[in-house]
């Protein structure tokens, strides 16, 4: 066989792990013939390839990015697109295509099955908003980052006596501040599932400073919105998959915690940060697990599905299971976390 990989969407650790578990294994024990498309879908749509071996490989394991590159290139918005990608996989004789992505690039996967191509696709992002699978690879190290950048925070804010406001990436869902938050021991987590209401979190500030703090930790995730207000977003341009850059809310909790509190703040914006460096040994062998399990689908021509962390076990799911819907935090995770607001 010749086996097409190729990583779109926002690039995290561990991407390299499982573009290594795929080679190792479909080459080494099934001898087939891996053939990486640069830059996302882009590579599809301009046939820019480059064959992948052990060779090419070796030292992966640890490295974060990926070496395929990516792009948030979207065949749909391209006139006959998803077309010219089917045409691109006929010539380059291509008998598997292992996709690895977000929601985004695996809505795009799902349009090549439905179309007749053969498509796997593998779940990747920090945000962990992908429905089906229990985590995705990259979330554990966004999350260690994250929680790192908090622990630090704290002795800043108390020798400073500050409120220091840490904002996390995460696009629409909440996952990275609430697991940060959590582990940071953070005294409010905003998060896009619950909009906030501003008096609240002041009040929670002022109780906890009266009972004797002299500094708090506020997670911010980037998607997080007031009540009655709208996203704070960087600006109002939309990337090829309609989504609209966000960043900057943290800035206005800032103000409004100096202005309402009179406590001295500073704000954190961790965003790409986030994205980059070594994946953690959690991500390590989830990603190792999900390019294996990936490479063994495309093997037996099992085709349309998404291989899944599901509890301790890896699965295979049906690709529209994972991008119907996005997976958003519950309110039983954040009610145990509202335990120690405040
Ligand atoms: O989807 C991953 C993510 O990091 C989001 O958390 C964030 O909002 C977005 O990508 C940033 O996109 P870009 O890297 O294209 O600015």
């Amino acid at each position: 066989m010749r086996v097409g990989v190729l990583t779109g969407g926002g690039d995290c650790p561990g991407l390299n792990a499982v573009i290594r578990a795929v080679v190792r294994k479909g080459e080494e024990i099934y001898g087939h013939t891996i053939v990486g498309f640069r830059h996302g879908w882009r590579g599809v749509l301009e046939d820019e390839t480059v064959e992948l071996d052990r060779g090419s490989t070796r030292g992966l394991l640890p490295r974060g990015g990926t070496i395929l590159g990516t792009s948030r290139t979207n065949p749909s918005k391209v006139e006959n697109g998803i077309e010219k990608v089917r045409e691109t996989l006929q010539e380059e004789r291509i008998d598997a295509l292992i996709a690895i992505g977000g929601d985004d690039t695996l809505g795009v996967a799902l349009q090549l099955t439905r179309a007749g191509s053969p498509a796997i696709g593998v779940p990747k992002t920090i945000d962990n908003d992908l429905s089906a699978t229990d985590f995705t690879f990259g979330f554990n190290t966004a999350v260690q980052v994250a929680t790192d950048a908090i622990d630090r925070l704290h002795t800043t804010a108390e020798s400073h006596d500050r409120v220091m406001i840490v904002e996390v990436m995460g696009r629409h869902a909440g996952w990275i501040a609430m697991y940060a938050g959590m582990a940071g021991g953070a005294d409010v987590i905003l998060i896009p599932e619950k909009p906030f209401d501003i008096d609240e979190v002041c009040e929670t500030i002022e109780r906890r400073h009266k009972h004797g703090a002299s500094f708090s930790i506020v997670v911010v995730a980037e998607g997080a919105v007031p009540k009655e207000g709208s996203m704070v977003t960087q600006s109002g341009e939309l990337d090829a998959f309609g989504h609209v850059r966000l960043g900057g809310i943290s800035n206005e909790v800032q103000r409004a915690i100096e202005d309402r509190t009179g406590f001295e703040s500073r704000v954190t914006i961790l965003g790409h940060v986030l994205r980059g460096g070594t994946p953690t040994a959690f991500d390590r062998v989830l990603a190792t697990r999900l390019g294996v399990e990936a490479i063994d689908a495309a093997h037996e021509g099992d085709f349309g599905k998404m291989v899944a962390l599901r509890g301790a076990g890896i699965e295979r799911v049906p690709l529209e299971d994972a991008v119907s819907e996005p997976k958003t935090v519950g309110e039983d995770l954040y009610d145990v976390a509202a335990v120690f607001f405040g």
